[in-house]
């Protein structure tokens, strides 16, 4: 019960799929998309704790900085120094309806291509920012890059995977997320150090995840999904002899034909979302990125330096600390890559429920007994427990909510509603990731401490939905989800009554209308 259906693909349901190289280099390609995303979430803080940028845009807040007589938990509870991380959300999430329109109708790789020219033209602004009006303007066009992408990114890597490796693929994307991060970090490390203008170097060496994404999306193939969605079945089903590396694609084509056929039939996408066989999948994606930022992962990635000189670290060792920080995310994205598709994905979420939550309880109880508003002698031990704390929070992250966040909606949605519901799944995400950019320095001026306990109790409660209601798609393909997974639930199978949008599967799959689309 409760949702611990699993489903392995037996055989013979299964379609033939060999890992071809185009399939892993397009994978990769795609996944740069991440990079970017990553870069711009991890070069916030460093530059935000840089004095250089600060005298340019923000001299209060380096005046504040400089005073003692500010309570350490309140140095940057500044509304503008959070805005600058935070507008690129803002715009973000309102790209992402256009972006649904665009993977739609023009494909997931024209959108991953916008991104590239957002990200581009974004960069150069932020790089040569001479008032905050241009940083806010370039952190805006990066946020419109980051909506088209992380619309398409995930979607295509879903649909072009085969099925028995689709996790681990698709992981890829949070993989780059990670890599940007740390790039970020360890750019900002360095820069620190260039006076007056390092800032700037970190803000425009953007440019190559943003150059890395563009010529990407110039080399791959589109997904046969997207192709057969447009009406190009013959592009479409050569695509796919290519990908799968094998003549034998009639089953697949056909589901994929049959899935597009009944896609078509949607005038409109977004309203159709709201139908009542489609709540599992907008229910389940909705809370996943309302979790996902809960968790209170962003606090670590946007603010660890400023959190780490909250701390009593000198500048130096807070960006050391972040580096650190930004390497256990990549190493642990990796165990999750190998295991997604071995363990599955709740294994991995539950498993890390717990270590996430030990882990925030311990860092709230330290900080709460040894930092107090005007000493923040943390002392070389605690602070290094509070490191290692931090580093054991970011990992069970990095394999759980990181990957399966952006996983598990892209490959749960059917075809008639997946480009609008991803939509949905990257606002959503935005949303929630600006909250916290925007809420996080005045919450920890004023929670204090009590912030770890307030995510930890959150950490509770999305554990217990994951226990109970989400459920394993571990090797399903994934025109199948409705009949394999939804129906099959619990709880959730309740909303597949009356599904006339049947989509046929299994070995009858390939019934007479089908054959004549063909
Ligand atoms: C989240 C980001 C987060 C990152 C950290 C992603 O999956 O969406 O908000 O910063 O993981 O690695």
């Amino acid at each position: 019960m409760a949702g611990g259906f699993s489903v392995s693909a037996s055989p013979g349901t299964e379609f033939e799929a060999k890992i071809t190289p185009i399939v892993i280099i397009s994978c990769i390609m795609a996944a740069t998309g991440g990079l970017m995303f990553g870069y711009d979430v991890g070069i916030s803080g460093g530059v935000t704790s840089m004095d250089d940028f600060l005298r340019e845009f923000f001299p209060k807040v380096l005046k504040k900085k400089h005073e003692d007589k500010e309570s350490n938990y309140c140095k940057y509870d500044n509304q503008g120094l959070q805005l600058f991380t935070s507008s690129l959300y803002l715009a973000g999430l309102t790209a992402t309806f256009f972006a649904s329109y665009t993977t739609r109708r023009l494909g997931r790789r024209l959108t991953m291509l916008i991104a590239g020219v957002f990200f581009i033209v974004g960069v150069i602004f932020n790089g040569a920012a001479q008032n905050l009006a241009m940083l806010i303007v370039g952190r805006i066009l990066l946020g419109c890059g980051v909506g088209f992408a992380n619309q398409a990114v995930p979607l295509f890597l879903s649909e072009i995977a085969p099925t028995r490796i689709r996790g681990g693929l698709n992981i890829l994307f949070q993989l780059n997320v990670t890599i940007g991060i740390l790039f970020a970090n360890l750019v900002n490390y360095g820069t620190a150090k260039i006076h007056p203008w390092g800032w700037r170097l970190s803000l425009s060496l953007a440019g190559i995840p943003a150059g890395l994404l563009t010529l990407g999306a110039l080399f791959v193939v589109d997904t046969p999904n997207s192709l057969i969605e447009r009406g190009r079945l013959e592009e479409g089903k050569a695509v796919l002899k290519r990908i799968r590396g094998t003549d034998n694609v009639e089953p697949e084509f056909n589901e994929i034909v049959e899935a597009s056929r009944v896609a078509q039939a949607v005038k409109h996408p977004f309203r159709n979302l709201l139908q009542r066989r489609n709540r599992p999948q907008l229910v389940i994606a909705v809370l996943l990125q309302i979790f996902q930022q809960f968790t209170g992962i962003n606090a670590i990635m946007f603010y660890a330096p400023v959190l780490f000189n909250t701390l009593g670290f000198k500048s130096d060792a807070s960006l050391y600390s972040a580096v650190i920080t930004g390497a256990v995310n990549v190493l642990s994205t990796l165990v999750s890559v190998y295991s997604v598709d071995r363990v599955g994905r709740r294994m991995l979420l539950l498993e890390a429920g717990v270590q996430m939550f030990l882990s925030q309880v311990a860092i709230a109880v330290v900080l709460g007994i040894k930092v107090t508003d005007r000493s923040d002698n943390l002392g070389h031990g605690w602070a290094i427990l509070v490191v290692v704390m931090v580093c054991t929070f970011v990992s069970s992250f990095a394999w759980s909510w990181g990957p399966l966040g952006w996983l598990i909606p892209s490959e749960t949605f059917p075809l008639e509603t997946r480009s609008a519901g991803q939509s949905v799944t990257v606002c959503v995400n935005l949303l929630f990731t600006f909250v916290i950019a925007q809420a996080f320095l005045s919450m920890l001026c004023h929670l204090k401490y009590a912030i770890f306990a307030f995510f930890s109790a959150w950490v509770v409660v999305m554990s217990l939905f994951v226990l109970f209601f989400l459920p394993e798609t571990k090797n399903v393909p994934i025109e199948e989800m409705t009949e394999r997974v939804w129906k099959q639930h619990w709880f959730w199978k309740r909303f597949m009554d009356g599904d006339n949008h049947h989509i046929v599967h299994g070995a009858g799959k390939i019934n007479g209308t089908n054959g004549a689309a063909v």
